[in-house]
């Protein structure tokens, strides 16, 4: 024990944790889903609709829960993702209000995408997980579809409007959906209302006093040439900052096809069509791109992320297309490795390069060893084309794989001794941090900054020396080869313990001191990285 010491007890001001302002990955552990009318009920074909789920814990117990029918458990291992089939008649007709809702729930986080198919028509969503979910949702401008929208009917599914599908997620709840003329709807718990959008309601906004799901469709939109297909995406909550999309030149490059982006802000909705010498757009709230076949909902710059994964509903014609910025290329790893010849091209005017990946085997994922970015997944099957948002695994980048718990490093709030502060971490389950070798130390130093205090100007780390041998060693054995002492240390003849010096100038640099010293710890935890399981085909 050091005497005195609590007399150097110091309080440091908070937000001393490295993992605090993080945005939302695409996990959790309650889903909820419905499949809307595919083409045209009358259309002889059966629906195949299906989920993908994808767990990232050992001893992932999901349930399925599909309206009336036998739930389905199945217990799944970390890094496995697998479709479930759904029954046919799950898939919605034209009833107002529905209990065709389909409830995932699991014991630890996973990720789930929907895919709609029929024949050749099919469309995919990255499902919100419910606590993610809004009260709120700005309704966006539908686009204009020759054929479809210019004389609409309900009698004809080509030419009948386009929906909302709005579906309670925990508890009953009251929808508003407000425009020229305000409707209520009464829903109870895991139930659903369709809502067509006729121009001349002029709907803006959908108000719930507890959180729905929002789906935008279309059954059968007309892609060319008399044929028509489903259009489907998920809306995300309304939100009133502005944020930065980009527009990935692949996603718009097919000359035929013209492309708009549907902006819907608090007071306005706009039909953008899309220029691609101006391939950013800002507005609040979301942006959604539209071109014939293709509703997908735009990735805005606040939630660039650093892993995703990516599994192919069919097995030809998946690409990823990402987005990343100009400098930090060089970190993109597709499974373990960098992509072969990508062709980085330039977003007009601003910082980002995209580029598009066809993707060779049957799943991956995608990361980046120490910036974010946006990926999107985008298949063809014939002349279907769908995609969505690459769900997020992690937003914290690391430079050892894609982190499903990031690591976390944390100064502690409290300046006493070497020993006292080694309980201190370790009553929060952390350790003090060791800094084994320099391409971790960079990786720490650089979230030491982004957390730092500017009152802490020396932290302990995770070295002291044998006292038996004399020789320096880390707290978690890994040998001590690459070393960042500063000039002329270690150099005291009573220093045992190692000390980090975060003033100015310094770069992290490590002298020995005495262990009885006040400071401040860095306390860590390591990082847990995803990795694929059960090569066995899906289904
Ligand atoms: C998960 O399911 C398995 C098999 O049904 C069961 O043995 C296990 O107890 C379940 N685990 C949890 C945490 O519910
Ligand atoms: C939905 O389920 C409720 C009971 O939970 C039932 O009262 C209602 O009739 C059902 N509605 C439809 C449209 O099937
Ligand atoms: C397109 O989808 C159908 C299923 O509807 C499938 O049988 C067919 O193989 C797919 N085509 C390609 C090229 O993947
Ligand atoms: C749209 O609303 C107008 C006016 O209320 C109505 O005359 C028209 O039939 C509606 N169209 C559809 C497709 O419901
Ligand atoms: C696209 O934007 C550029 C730059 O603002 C402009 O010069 C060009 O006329 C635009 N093209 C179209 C088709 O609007
Ligand atoms: C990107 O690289 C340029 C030129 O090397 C440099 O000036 C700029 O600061 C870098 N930006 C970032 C965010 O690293
Ligand atoms: C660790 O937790 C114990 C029990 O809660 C407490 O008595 C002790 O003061 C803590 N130690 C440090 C160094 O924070
Ligand atoms: C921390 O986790 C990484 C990635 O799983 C692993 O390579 C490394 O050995 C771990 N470090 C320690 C000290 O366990």
């Amino acid at each position: 024990m050091c005497p005195g010491l609590l007399l150097f007890l110091l309080l440091a001001a908070l937000n001393s944790e490295s993992t605090a302002k993080l945005p939302e990955d695409s996990t959790g552990t309650k889903f909820i889903a419905a499949f809307p009318e595919n083409i045209a009920y009358y259309y002889p074909v059966q629906p195949e609709n299906k989920i993908q789920i994808t767990a990232l814990y050992d001893n992932t117990n999901v349930t399925i829960q599909m309206h009336t029918f036998n739930p389905t458990t199945e217990t799944m291992r970390a890094g496995q993702s697998k479709d479930f089939v759904l029954h046919s008649r799950m898939e919605l007709r034209k009833s107002q209000i529905s209990n065709k809702t389909l409830v995932i729930t699991s014991n630890h986080n996973i990720i789930v995408r929907a895919i709609s198919l029929k024949h050749n028509s099919v469309q995919s969503a990255l499902l919100i997980p419910t606590d993610k979910l809004g009260k709120e949702y700005l309704i966006p401008p539908t686009p204009r579809i020759p054929g479809t929208t210019d004389q609409v009917t309900l009698d004809v599914t080509e030419r009948s409007p386009f929906k909302l599908i709005i579906i309670s997620a925990e508890q009953g709840t009251t929808v508003t959906i407000e425009g020229a003329k305000t409707e209520n709807v009464q829903l109870e718990s895991h139930q659903l209302t369709q809502i067509w959008i006729n121009e001349s309601d002029k709907l803006r906004a959908i108000k719930a006093d507890q959180p729905v799901a929002v789906l935008f469709a279309h059954s059968c939109a007309i892609r060319s040439e008399c044929t028509c297909g489903l259009l489907y995406t998920m809306l995300l909550p309304a939100k009133e900052e502005k944020s930065k999309f980009f527009i990935p030149p692949v996603l718009v490059r097919d000359v035929y096809a013209e492309t708009f982006l549907l902006l819907s802000e608090k007071e306005s909705t706009e039909i953008m069509a899309f220029n691609s010498t101006v391939p950013l757009v800002k507005t609040a709230n979301s942006a959604i791109l539209y071109r014939p076949g293709l509703l997908l909902t735009l990735i805005p710059e606040t939630d660039f992320a650093s892993c995703f994964f990516v599994s192919p509903v069919f097995t030809v014609e998946t690409s990823a297309v990402i987005i990343v910025h100009k400098n930090f290329t060089d970190g993109v790893r597709i499974g373990n490795s960098p992509p072969m010849n990508p062709d980085w091209q330039e977003l007009k005017d601003t910082m980002y390069v995209s580029t598009e990946i066809k993707l060779e085997q049957n799943k991956n994922f995608i990361w980046h060893t120490s910036s974010k970015m946006a990926v999107y997944i985008i298949e063809k099957n014939g002349s279907a084309l769908f995609g969505n948002p690459a769900p997020i695994i992690s937003t914290s980048p690391d430079f050892r794989g894609c982190a499903v718990t990031p690591e976390v490093v944390k100064i502690g709030e409290v300046a006493q001794g070497w020993r006292e502060s080694l309980q201190y971490c370790k009553n929060m389950s952390l350790d003090l941090v060791s800094i084994s070798d320099a391409q971790l130390g960079a990786q720490i130093y650089e979230k030491i900054t982004q957390v730092k205090n500017n009152g802490v100007e020396e932290v302990w780390i995770g070295m002291r020396r044998s006292s038996l041998t004399g020789n320096w060693y880390w707290l978690n054995n890994s040998p001590v080869s690459e070393t960042n002492w500063e000039g002329g240390e270690p150099s005291k003849d009573n220093g045992q313990c190692a000390i980090m010096s975060l003033k100015t100038g310094k770069n992290f640099g490590w002298s020995d001191e005495d262990c009885c010293k006040a400071a401040h710890p860095v306390c860590y935890k390591n990082v847990s990285i995803f990795s694929l399981c059960c090569e066995n085909p899906t289904g």
